[in-house]
C-alpha cells in the first residue's frame, strides 16, 4: 500500500547548520504516527519541511507516492497537508471566529475540500462556540490550542502535522485536546503527532519514531516499543550508559 505521505533521505539546513540527516519515514491513510525526541533534536524542522516551510528537494517528500517536497505552504493545503504549528501562532487581536475564518479563506483559495465546518468544530470543542466573538489572546492556553487545532482542520487535511499541541497545557485539558484526536481519524485523516511526553504519545499513536539530532533512532509499533529502547534512542547509547 502506497503511503499518504513519506519521507525520503529528508535533509534540512537552516544557513549552514543542518538540522535533518536523511530522515525516512511513512505514514498510512487513517495512521496516527507520534515523532518524539529532545528539544532540538528536529522534530519541528521536520514537519516544517514537510509543510514546505523550509527549501527541500522534490523527490525527499512525497504523498501518495508523488514527490512534492519544496512545495509552497498554500498548495500543500490545496494537496490535504495542514500543520498545527508550534506556539499556535494564531493572529492576535482577531477574534476566534476571525481567526478561523482565515483557514477557511485559506483552503477555498487551495481548493482543499472536506467535511470539516464551523458547526463541527463547534461539536468536537463546544467552549469555541461560547468564544467565537472573544479575542484569542483572552483565551485559556488549551482553548487557544483548539483554535489552532481548528484553523487546520479548516484546511481540510488528509494529512494533519500536530507539533506539541500539549505544551504548557494542564493535565485535565490535554486529556481534552487528546480525546478529540481520534475522532478526527475517523475521518480518515492521518497524523503525525510531535510530542515530549512519550506517555502521550505512545498511546496516541499506532507507530512512533524518535529522533536524535537530525536522524530517526528508533521506530516501531508504539503498544510494543519498550521504556528502555525508548529511553537509548531518545538520549543516546553513549548517555544512557553513563
Ligand atoms: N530558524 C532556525 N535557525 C537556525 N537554527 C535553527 C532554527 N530553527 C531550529 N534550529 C536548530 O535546528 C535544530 C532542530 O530544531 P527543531 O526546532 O527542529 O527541534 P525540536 O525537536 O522541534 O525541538 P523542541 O522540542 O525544542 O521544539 C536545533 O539545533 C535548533 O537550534
Ligand atoms: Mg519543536
Amino acid at each position: 500500500m502506497t503511503a499518504v505521505l513519506s519521507t525520503h533521505g529528508l535533509v534540512a539546513r537552516y544557513g549552514d547548520f543542518q538540522a535533518l540527516y536523511g530522515v525516512d519515514t511513512e505514514l498510512h491513510a487513517g495512521e496516527s504516527v507520534a515523532l518524539i525526541g529532545a528539544n532540538g533534536a528536529g522534530k519541528s524542522t521536520f514537519l516544517r519541511a514537510i509543510m514546505g516551510l523550509l527549501p527541500v528537494g522534490r523527490d525527499m517528500v512525497r504523498l501518495d507516492g508523488a514527490p512534492v517536497g519544496g512545495t509552497r505552504p498554500n498548495e500543500m493545503v490545496g494537496k490535504g497537508v495542514a500543520i498545527v504549528p508550534e506556539g499556535r501562532r494564531l493572529f492576535t487581536g482577531m477574534s476566534v471566529e476571525d481567526n478561523l475564518r482565515v483557514a477557511i479563506d485559506r483552503a477555498g483559495r487551495a481548493g482543499a475540500r472536506g467535511g470539516w465546518t464551523l458547526a463541527r468544530l463547534h461539536r468536537l470543542f463546544p467552549i469555541l462556540a461560547e468564544k467565537t466573538k472573544v479575542p484569542v489572546q483572552s483565551l485559556s492556553g488549551g482553548q487557544q490550542q483548539m483554535v489552532a487545532i481548528g484553523r487546520a482542520l479548516l484546511c481540510q487535511p488528509r494529512v494533519l502535522l500536530c507539533d506539541e499541541i500539549s505544551l504548557g497545557l494542564a493535565p485535565k485539558v490535554i486529556r481534552e485536546i487528546y480525546a478529540a484526536l481520534p475522532e478526527i481519524r475517523a475521518e480518515g485523516t492521518a497524523m503525525i503527532v510531535v510530542e515530549q511526553d512519550v506517555g502521550l504519545a505512545q498511546s496516541a499513536s499506532d507507530r512512533l519514531y524518535c529522533m536524535l539530532e537530525g536522524r530517526v533512532t528508533l521506530t516501531g509499533r508504539s503498544a510494543e516499543i519498550t521504556r528502555e529502547a525508548i529511553g537509548e534512542a531518545y538520549f543516546g547509547v553513549r548517555h544512557a550508559m553513563a
